[in-house]
């Protein structure tokens, strides 16, 4: 038997890569397509200052069980002379956010790509208990859920991407050291713009459940079921604080005056967008303890997609 057709990929010892264009730019590094052989892959190469968030990914990927259909594939990470290379699967469509940027979605393509995000987010949230032969999968926290760190599969279904900033919570252990204010402002939940977090596990898991209805509000306002017009694409806010909003204007938006991104009426008119406003409501309440789980969310969806697909 080949030894190398028995080992998951990201195992595989590394083989030349040739880089070909950029297709990302973000907070940590960009990102490239590439080839390794025939195969093509992602490599998001980051500067030696950022090396932290590099290993801090590496660690998240490598962790038990962390092969999943909705959660990006790892193949493996290099230190290069002038740079650190993290080497993931690579999606043709790219992000969630160029997408719907590019193109508006059908009612069972929302539903796809609703169903299968929170199925990977409620498998990255569970915990999978360790057993005779079997390791322990600890809850993990994304804490920079957004479009942009969800990508498309070639079928449209999702898969979460970018762990650099994610938190494993290990049973009876400390998260480790957790300053409070990182994300990407425009996702941050009422309760870390306000500086109050706590620092237990379901807190984190809370506003990543936040930023997940921001996300399927960006899908719900690109869903072409709707009986009226389709605005252009907008990230969650652009309407209310624009393009580069401060943590300024957030706190007065989300906090004071406790905002949402607007629901239009017409929205409503179709009886599967109306679920799943309810829902999408249910993600970003300002009570973080009256949020729903991703687990709910993910059999809601599953449940719409049964009933109002045929
Ligand atoms: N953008 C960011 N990560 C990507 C990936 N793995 N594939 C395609 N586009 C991406």
């Amino acid at each position: 038997l080949d030894p190398e057709l028995s080992m998951p990929e990201s195992l595989l010892p590394h083989k030349p890569i040739q880089l070909l264009e950029i297709r990302a730019h973000g907070r940590f590094g960009e990102v490239w397509k590439a080839k390794m052989e025939e195969h093509d892959v992602a490599v998001k190469i980051m500067p030696f200052k950022e090396k932290a968030s590099w290993l801090a990914e590496q660690e998240i990927y490598n962790l038990p069980h962390m092969a999943h259909d909705n959660i990006l594939l790892f193949v493996g990470a290099e230190k290069h002379e002038e740079n650190l290379w993290l080497i993931t699967q690579f999606h043709e469509k790219g992000s969630l956010c160029e997408y719907l940027k590019g193109n508006t979605i059908t009612w069972s393509q929302l539903c796809k790509m609703a169903e299968t995000m929170s199925r990977g987010l409620a498998y990255l949230h569970d915990e999978i208990p360790g057993g005779r032969g079997t390791e322990a999968k600890p809850a993990i926290a994304h804490r920079d859920f957004k479009s942009k760190n969800v990508l498309l599969k070639d079928d449209l279904s999702a898969c979460i991407a970018d762990f650099g900033l994610a938190l494993k919570f290990e049973p009876g252990k400390s998260p480790g050291e957790t300053h409070g204010l990182v994300g990407t402002r425009r996702y941050m939940a009422p309760e870390i713009l306000e500086g109050a977090i706590s620092f237990k596990r379901d807190a984190f898991l809370r506003i990543d459940m936040y930023a997940c209805g921001l996300v399927l509000w960006e899908l719900v306002t690109r869903c072409s079921c709707v009986d009226g017009p389709i605005d252009e694409y907008q990230l969650p806010f652009e309407e209310e604080v624009g393009s580069h909003p401060t943590l300024e204007d957030l706190q007065d938006l989300v906090v004071m005056k406790k905002v949402r991104p607007s629901i239009k009426e017409h929205w409503q008119r179709h009886a599967g967008l109306d679920a799943l406003i309810s829902t999408i409501e249910e993600c970003w309440d300002q009570d973080a303890e009256a949020r729903v789980s991703a687990v709910c969310v993910n059999e809601r969806m599953n449940q719409l997609t049964r009933t109002l697909n045929v």
